[in-house]
């Protein structure tokens, strides 16, 4: 990097800080709605929004309620959403069977997302946990998730997504050579827009709490049968080398996008495949680092929106293309008002 060898006084790097016009003409990093993805989860049922007490000011939507917010999220300026179903725990099993019905609660979120505001993008995940008894990711076969049985009921449910409507599917659930098999997949059911976002360097994180109460499969870890954590196949955040090697067989296998989680502990990771790497990086602002500024803020440490949008610009200034944020619609409008 070329650094300047003057010195004070020549240099007074304050000159730059001095009036709101400067600050304005000089900054790098300029936040939009258009960078934001706002994700929603759905529950059964009419008119209802059911609170999520770990997630301060997110519920549970029905899909009438989805539809309204996707509606208000599309007039505040925000490109797309991301939905995740709090599956009835009835109809939980073992294999996730309820993953693959082409009626389920996500499935018809999407057609009538799809049906009220067609100009919303919308991302569907693609893992099983919203459906197993066991809360993982995939099918338990010898005490842990089997990778390429869990591969080959994954291909069906992305089939079944971008059948429903969703413009992008967006594995999370970290097993091996799943994006070319989905690929593969929806080329062959002629699929051929649908947009993959890999989830590629997905973290074994502390941080997935509150989402997994959202979705009911945290209390499930380790319960039935399985392991009690993910990380015999989310990543070891201690991990760089890694991560490079998940992006660069992701891009390999036909990957339209890569998804970085969580965000705020994983600047450099975004950054450096963002320098080095081809695809666009995403990073998903979780559901604990959510939670942890909206406490804070509640609690008066600090302001809300300034907290978010100083957490947000710092994500996109380390290269991402988008952000998912659980505060998307609040900021995207702040970000609306924010200007003349
Ligand atoms: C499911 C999935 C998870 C998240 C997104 N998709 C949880 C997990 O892997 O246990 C976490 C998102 C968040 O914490 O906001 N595969």
């Amino acid at each position: 990097m070329a650094i300047s060898t003057f010195s004070f006084p020549e240099t007074r790097l304050r000159r730059w800080r001095a009036a709101d016009w400067r600050r304005r003409l000089f900054r790098e990093t300029v936040l939009t709605e258009n960078d934001l993805v706002l994700p929603l989860f759905v529950v059964d049922g009419n008119d209802t929004a059911i609170d999520i007490p770990s997630l301060p000011d997110v519920q549970r939507l029905s899909v009438d309620r989805a539809v309204k917010r996707a509606r208000e999220a599309y007039e505040a300026g925000i490109p797309a959403i991301a939905l995740f179903p709090a599956t009835d725990p009835k109809l939980k099993d073992a294999r996730g069977t309820e993953a693959l019905n082409a009626d389920n609660l996500v499935c018809r979120s999407i057609k009538a997302i799809k049906a009220a505001v067609p100009d919303i993008g919308v991302i569907a995940d693609v893992a099983l946990d919203p459906y197993t008894d066991h809360g993982h990711d995939g099918i338990i076969a010898d005490g842990d998730v089997a990778n390429d049985e869990t591969v080959a009921i994954l291909i069906q449910q992305a089939v079944v997504l971008a059948e429903a409507g969703a413009g992008i599917v967006a594995p999370s659930d970290m097993m091996d050579g799943r994006i070319g098999a989905i690929r593969k997949a929806l080329e062959a059911h002629k699929h051929v827009n649908t947009l993959i976002l890999s989830y590629a360097v997905k973290y074994a994180s502390a941080f997935y709490g509150p989402f997994r109460d959202a979705v009911g499969s945290g209390g499930r870890l380790g319960a039935k049968s399985g392991p009690s954590n993910k990380r015999s196949y989310q990543m070891d955040p201690a991990n760089t080398r890694e991560a490079d090697r998940e992006a660069a067989m992701d891009v390999n296998e036909g990957a339209d996008a890569l998804m970085v989680k969580p965000a705020g502990t994983s600047l450099d990771i975004i950054a450096n495949l963002h320098r080095d790497g081809s695809l666009p990086v995403f990073a998903y602002q979780v559901s604990g680092e959510y939670a942890m500024l909206a406490v804070g803020a509640a609690n008066g440490l600090f302001n809300r929106t300034d907290a978010f949008m100083e957490s947000l610009v710092a994500i996109k200034r380390a290269g991402a293309t988008g952000i998912l944020t659980y505060a998307a619609l609040d900021i995207a409008r702040a970000l609306k008002d924010s200007r003349p």
